[in-house]
């Protein structure tokens, strides 16, 4: 009996290194079937399977006299003389362990969740909350998010990363596979598949704290979370959001500055068209996210319709008496 129970265990070892090599492998999967370009985001090495040892003080145990002592052993006999049978118990260890590896074997051969991206099998975010000060800055196409956030860099020495800003730049990246679906997008004022964006911005946060040379950072993510999956990605693998500074401001406000900027500024979508799109997508998909985070408690709110420097002041105020002085 106890060498078919060592027979047994040594099947269960088998079976369950044969797992652990398969689930590695699914993950490099996932992580191959990004698109090429994308290859460039991925991290260069995967995150390595981190195992906990626990180390247990001993503790003075009294000690139990002979006859106090139960056997475990098969081919002897209890205290009162009874035999322990030990093949029920080696049954349903057995039956467990079938009925384990199957289903193991089952969740091998589903085909990977395609929601799952290789950023999503990281176990923690990328920069932590306590080094590094995320600020999302929302508010519809023309709100001035982009003039408020070049004042507040100068003030409280963020860096600003627009999403937008980046989009374009990947967008004119000469062989970028997503160059095409990124143009297609902005000009129809659609969000672009929150991957590309979360993406950008994780490397360009990298890409700023190593420039800085210092793990404390603080960022303005300008124009993003344009949406609910956005935010969820972003806060995960990247970085969870301290604020958000929402620029409130009525549409015929941001019309007619968006047309007022398309006569110089060479956007695709500062035209009457694209703006009548990128105010629908606000409305439908960026205005929850700010419903959301105003539900968490999170939302500085500003009114974005009188000029710059009247609107500074507010977000100035409203952020040093949130945060304080010296955030
Ligand atoms: O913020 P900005 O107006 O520069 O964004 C331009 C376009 O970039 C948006 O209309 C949208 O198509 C795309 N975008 C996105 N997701 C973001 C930010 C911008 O898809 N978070
Ligand atoms: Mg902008």
């Amino acid at each position: 009996m106890s060498v078919a129970a060592a027979a047994a265990g040594r099947q269960v070892w088998r079976q369950l290194a044969r797992n652990n090599t398969g689930t590695s492998a699914a993950i490099r999967r996932t992580i191959s079937s990004l698109p090429k370009s994308h290859s460039q985001f991925r991290p260069t090495s995967l995150p390595a399977f981190t195992t906990t040892t626990t180390t247990t003080t001993s503790k003075a145990v009294p000690r139990l006299s002979q006859s106090q002592y139960r056997s475990y052993s098969s081919g002897g006999s209890s205290g009162d003389g009874t035999k322990v049978k030990f093949w029920p118990f080696v049954v349903v260890l057995a039956a467990g362990t079938g009925g384990w590896v199957l289903l193991i074997n089952r969740q091998k051969n589903m085909p990977p969740n395609p929601k799952q991206t290789a950023s999503s099998t990281k176990p923690t975010p990328a920069f932590s909350p306590s080094e590094v000060t995320v600020l999302f800055v929302l508010g519809g196409p023309g709100a001035g998010k982009g003039t408020q956030c070049a004042n507040l860099v100068t003030d409280f020495s963020f860096h600003h990363l627009s999403a937008g800003d980046l989009l374009r730049a990947e967008q004119d990246r000469p062989g970028s596979q997503y160059g095409q679906l990124i143009q297609d997008c902005i000009k129809n004022g659609a969000i672009v598949p929150m991957e590309v964006t979360v993406a950008l911005l994780e490397n360009a946060m990298a890409d700023a704290i190593k420039k800085s040379g210092s793990r404390k950072a603080r960022f303005l993510i300008d124009g993003f979370p344009r949406k609910m999956d956005q935010a969820f990605q972003f806060e995960k693998v990247v970085c969870p959001a301290k604020l958000v500074l929402f620029f409130d401001c009525p549409e015929q406000v941001m019309e007619g500055r968006l047309l007022e900027r398309g006569k110089t500024s060479g956007r695709a979508d500062d035209n009457a068209e694209s703006i009548r799109k990128r105010f629908r997508t606000f409305v439908e998909t960026s205005m929850p996210v700010v419903e959301y985070y105003e539900k968490e408690g999170k939302v500085i709110k500003v009114d974005a319709t009188p000029g710059p420097k009247e609107v500074y002041e507010d977000v100035k105020r409203k952020l040093v008496g949130k945060l304080g002085e010296n955030f």
